[in-house]
């Protein structure tokens, strides 16, 4: 069957994987977009991703403004959608708390708002580190009562990235819930490139953790053994958010889109460094080490790393039984990651490192 469905953040990586998927499957979109004149190329990209770029649609908003922007006559047009995925959010490092709450947490609650006023589904993605609860408590999140949290604090240990996805996270859930309205969440893995294609744009964290390899700015791996960063490739993370977003059983459900075979830290820049043909980095740095010395002026810069983005190095085990419930469900697996892993890492040297 097919339906309207309404995307934030259909212009960015994992959104214009999901527009394919999406209208591949027959379903019409509308995109909330800042900059519609990039319709067309948004367009192609999808033609290009193996989705049909005539059921893309734009309409003009941004979610860091009162009703996302959306003149009237867009909202009218928004209001067939029966599903409204969320996966807009502004994504950099050394964020101030003001700018990201802006954008990821009162963007996330505005479309939260519309999916509630028109009794759709709201279709978020989140984040895996949401799943990590000693992490949470160890910065500081109250996982039981989240409005006991002291926000402020969260930012400051977690950077305004990280502190606003989870910020926003437990916001939507309080609304979503207070309005008794219906919510999805898929926690994705750090992501790669497309498991065929090896396709990923630039920006995206593996991408430049995968540059900084090439450029020899990796003397050391962080963390111990047991450290890893887990992946998930583009194409199940689209295919997991469909199928739960479809699902009625998924109603008010979190799952994580993750693969759990994913190598230690070590193991994982091993694989990419002999696709690179390049010598791995084979002595360990410790973690709280590495955040300290990155606080030496201009040694950030040189390594082309931030403390911020530590924090998704951990040693944590999930537990992937809802997970591994839907890819029965849907007879989706996780593709060969070794192979998705190998492609992305041509895909970046061909195309993103110049
Ligand atoms: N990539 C990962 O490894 C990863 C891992 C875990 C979770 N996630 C989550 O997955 C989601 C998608 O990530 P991604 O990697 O695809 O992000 P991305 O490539 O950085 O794309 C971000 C998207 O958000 C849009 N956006 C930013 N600010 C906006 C605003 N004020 N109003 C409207 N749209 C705005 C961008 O639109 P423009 O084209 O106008 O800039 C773009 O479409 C995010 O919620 C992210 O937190 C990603």
């Amino acid at each position: 069957m097919s339906v309207e469905c309404f995307v934030t953040g259909g212009s960015g990586f994992v959104g214009q994987h999901l527009l394919a998927r999406l209208t591949s499957t027959g379903h019409k979109v509308w995109v909330l977009m800042r900059t519609p004149a990039n319709l067309e190329r948004l367009r192609e990209q999808v033609g290009r991703l193996g989705g049909n770029p005539a059921c893309v649609h734009a309409v003009e908003g941004d979610i860091s403004r009162e009703g996302l922007g959306l003149s009237e006559a867009d909202k009218q047009r928004v209001s067939s959608a029966s599903v409204a995925f969320h996966l807009a959010a502004q994504f950099s490092w050394g964020l101030t708390m003001e700018r990201a709450r802006e954008v990821n947490v009162q963007g996330a609650l505005r479309v939260a708002r519309l999916a509630a006023s028109q009794r759709i589904r709201l279709l978020m993605v989140g984040g895996f580190m949401l799943q990590n609860l000693d992490h949470l408590a160890s910065i500081g999140v109250d996982n039981e009562c989240p409005e006991n949290t002291n926000w402020p604090a969260v930012y400051g240990r977690a950077g305004g990235y990280e502190g606003s996805k989870l910020e926003a996270h437990f916001a939507v859930i309080r609304y979503m819930q207070e309005t008794g309205a219906d919510y999805t969440i898929v926690h994705p893995a750090t992501v790669c490139g497309h498991s065929e294609s090896g396709h990923i744009v630039e920006g995206q964290p593996l991408a430049e953790l995968i540059r900084n390899l090439a450029q020899g700015r990796f003397k050391a791996v962080p963390g111990s053994t047991r450290h890893w960063l887990p992946l998930v490739s583009v194409d199940y993370l689209v295919t997991m958010i469909s199928c739960a977003a479809f699902d009625p059983s998924m109603a008010n459900q979190q799952v994580l889109a993750l693969y759990e075979h994913t190598p230690n830290l070590q193991g994982m820049l091993g694989q990419i460094a002999k696709t690179l043909n390049i010598k791995a980095p084979r002595r360990h740095v410790a973690i709280g080490l590495l955040r300290w010395l990155l606080t030496i002026p201009g040694l950030a810069a040189r390594f082309a790393i931030s403390a911020e983005s530590l924090n998704f190095i951990q040693t944590q085990r999930f537990d992937m039984r809802l997970s591994r419930q839907l890819e029965l469900k849907y007879q989706m697996a996780h593709p060969d990651m070794a192979r998705a892993l190998e492609r992305t890492v041509r895909y970046v040297k061909g195309n993103l490192i110049h």
